[in-house]
């Protein structure tokens, strides 16, 4: 089936934005939900439809999948914080929903993205991390670990529920997205404080490593995998295998913001503190890209630097 009109939720969310706006300026129509309000860059787009609502609103989640012809469920909390402070938020949010969409994913035959994560993978050493890998966890009474195995639920229910017909879902392990519009997470936390002067913090040693894809690099591989129709009923890692340590990525961002901000790393109470609230760093994480290279011969085109400096400007831009 030739898909035309797409669902997204979490459509004001980091990614579900840039993801509406590609599909519109490609000619889709795109019905979207989230709990924030519109972002008026999207109403030019005469194929946009808005709905201010929750996914919990599942008359309406149901109705909206009914009427389109694939759905990218992207509503979601992915905020390490929110993990330690918020569980039954992440656990609910997370998991209920989903069910539900994948129910009448399956009901109405219609198509299914799932945005997943490299959190999946938790502090498994088998590096880089393939996408039939295993998955290595710390306990249950860790908090930070509810995020990773609310979205290996909803992976789960995928595979049980739409993998009896071909061409039914594509489940994307996500790896440290970054870019203009972030919220929560490291790299906007170091700008924010960056511009303030203000010490940027680091809970660990500074030598834990990320792997950073750029947004459009991100959105760019969604898209060819919508009109290639590659990758069904499988799961995918998307990101860069390029590693960064944390120290490294606080450099970059006070000398790009030109700010007078120090590097603190907590001291060994601080990180005792967090230990006791459910936090445990993943020390490294490299996604295996094997299986997206090989299939859309697609590599990221944005270096750390180049993205960075992207925020920066858009930054100056916004004030
Ligand atoms: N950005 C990353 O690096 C990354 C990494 C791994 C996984 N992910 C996953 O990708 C998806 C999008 O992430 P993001 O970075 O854009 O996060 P985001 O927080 O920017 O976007 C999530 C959006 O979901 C919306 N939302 C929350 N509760 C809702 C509800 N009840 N009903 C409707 N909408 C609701 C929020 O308002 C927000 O706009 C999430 O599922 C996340 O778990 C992202």
């Amino acid at each position: 089936m030739k898909i035309k009109r797409v669902f997204v939720t979490g459509a004001m969310g980091f990614i579900g934005f840039s993801w509406c706006k590609k599909l519109l300026e490609n000619g889709y129509e795109v019905y979207a939900i989230d709990i924030k309000k519109n972002n008026k860059k999207l109403n030019n787009f005469k194929k946009f439809r808005y709905f201010k609502d929750s996914v919990f609103n599942y008359d309406l989640v149901r109705k909206l999948i009914k009427q389109t012809d694939l759905t990218c469920h992207f509503a979601g909390i992915a905020s390490p914080k929110e993990y330690l402070i918020n569980t039954n938020k992440v656990i609910d949010l997370t998991v209920n929903p989903s069910l539900v969409i994948i129910n009448a994913c399956s009901k109405y035959g219609k198509k299914l993205f799932f945005t997943s994560t490299s959190e999946i993978y938790g502090k498994s050493i088998e590096l880089p991390f393939k996408e039939d890998g295993n998955r290595y966890l710390g306990s249950t009474s860790t908090r930070r670990w509810c995020y990773s195995t609310a979205k290996a639920l909803v992976e789960h229910a995928i595979f049980a529920k739409l993998s009896v017909k071909k061409k039914n879902f594509i489940i994307y392990r996500l790896f440290n997205i970054y870019g203009h519009g972030l919220e929560g997470r490291v790299v906007d936390i170091f700008f924010e404080r960056a511009r303030k002067n203000r010490d940027l913090e680091i809970f660990g040693t500074g030598r834990e490593k990320r792997c950073f894809l750029y947004i459009d690099d991100c959105i760019e591989i969604f898209f060819k995998i919508l009109t290639k129709n590659k990758f069904d009923n499988q799961v995918l890692n998307i990101g860069n295998n390029k590693e960064e340590t944390i120290l490294s990525l606080a450099k970059k961002i006070i000398k790009i913001s030109d700010s007078k901000s120090q590097i603190k790393i907590k001291s060994p109470r601080a990180k005792n503190k967090m230990k006791k609230q459910g936090f445990e760093d993943i020390l490294r994480r490299i996604p295996s890209l094997v299986k997206l290279k090989k299939t859309l011969k697609y590599k990221p085109k944005t270096s750390l630097n180049e993205g960075l400096r992207l925020i920066y400007k858009e930054m100056q831009n916004n004030f």
